[in-house]
């Protein structure tokens, strides 16, 4: 009778393979499994026929079915995996070509004349400096009045500007923080101020309508020009090297005495190829401005000049950027092209 049960098993597990084998997706696998192992299934109706065996011989009726039951579980498992891997190799091959090379991510980064004024703001911060940063629309007063320029100085000419309105302009430089600050501060005070300048120039290599500097003050007492050299000589070795060298040519500015103009060692021909583009064969590059500051204008801010000296100075980063960077033409630093820009990041 045993054998008659094992029969009608073998039968059933032979269909269930079948239909299992043909299943074509989950769906169809999960109703193969309710037909033979459901609570009303095949496997059931074999089960059922225990109660007609001798005593003796059920508890091995049940054991049959119960590994015939695992065994079928087991093999519906199986299929259902082969199920899932197929499904998501077919995907992938409708949607993807796994061979096709990557597109790499455009990453941003920090634009070269962020990183310039981010880096010679802390220089200054190392040895002690603050940074302080200003309005970009200034009113004449602390652009030229303040900075011993008044209405009548032939020196305004130098500082073609945007104005806003009578007596308020985009500033041209950043030397009005110059002003802000000693009208704030008692001394001894050390400043940096970087930020943006406007000027009504024609775009060239060189010039830009709107750029950056990075101006410095320090003043206290016993304050002289060798302080300015050093601290100078210490900015353009940090952004561009051990090797530079710095260069003070006499200049006017109305707001300092003595005046410079600061050159450095070009960084691409170090000053020695007579035909170098970077720098035109003269082995310097031209930063920007600097001096000590002027008696008038600590007379301005109520510091006394007998007591007090200071110097100052200020640079334009793009200028900082060309000769960091090798760049030839000033206009690429605003161009956005993102070639460029990568190349420097
Ligand atoms: N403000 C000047 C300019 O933009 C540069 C300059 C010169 C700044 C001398 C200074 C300075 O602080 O002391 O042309």
């Amino acid at each position: 009778m045993t054998t008659e049960l094992q029969t009608s098993l073998s039968d059933v597990r032979r269909r269930f393979d079948a239909d299992a084998e043909s299943a074509a997706d989950e769906q169809a696998l999960e109703s193969v499994r309710v037909t033979y192992l459901g609570r009303n299934g095949e496997v059931t109706k074999v089960r059922r026929t225990i109660g007609t065996l001798p005593a003796a011989a059920r508890p091995e009726a049940g054991r049959t079915i119960n590994d015939a039951v695992a065994s079928m579980e087991q093999r519906l498992e199986e299929l259902r995996r082969r199920l899932e891997e197929r499904g998501v190799e077919s995907e992938l091959n409708a949607t993807i070509d796994v061979t096709f090379a990557a597109i790499e991510p455009q990453l941003g980064a920090i634009h070269p004349v962020r990183r310039i004024v981010n880096d010679s703001c802390a220089y200054f911060a190392r040895h002690g400096f603050a940074v302080v940063v200003g309005p970009e629309a200034e009113p004449d007063y602390y652009n030229f009045d303040a900075l011993n320029i008044p209405a009548d100085h032939p020196a305004r000419e130098n500082f073609d500007s945007f104005w806003i309105t009578d007596g308020v302009l985009l500033r041209p430089h950043t030397s009005p923080m110059q002003i802000r600050t000693m009208q704030q501060h008692r001394p001894p005070i050390a400043v940096v101020a970087p930020g943006k300048c406007f000027r009504r120039d024609a775009l060239d290599a060189r010039h830009l309508f709107q750029f950056h500097q990075v101006e410095g003050l320090l003043v206290a007492e016993n304050i002289h020009f060798g302080h300015l050299k050093g601290m100078l000589t210490g900015l353009c070795r940090e952004l561009f090297g051990a090797e530079q060298r710095v260069r003070f040519r006499p200049s006017y500015f109305p707001f300092t005495e003595p005046s410079a103009e600061v050159d450095t060692t070009c960084p691409k021909c170090r000053g020695k190829a007579a035909s170098c583009a970077m720098c035109g064969g003269s082995g310097w590059i031209e930063l920007g401005g600097a001096g000590m500051v002027h008696p008038n204008v600590l007379r301005e801010v109520g510091y006394d000049p007998g007591v007090y000296s200071g110097w100052a100075f200020g640079f334009g980063a793009e200028r900082l950027g060309l000769a960091r960077y090798e760049v030839d033409d000033i206009r690429r630093f605003v161009e956005s092209e993102p070639g460029f820009l990568q190349q420097l990041s």
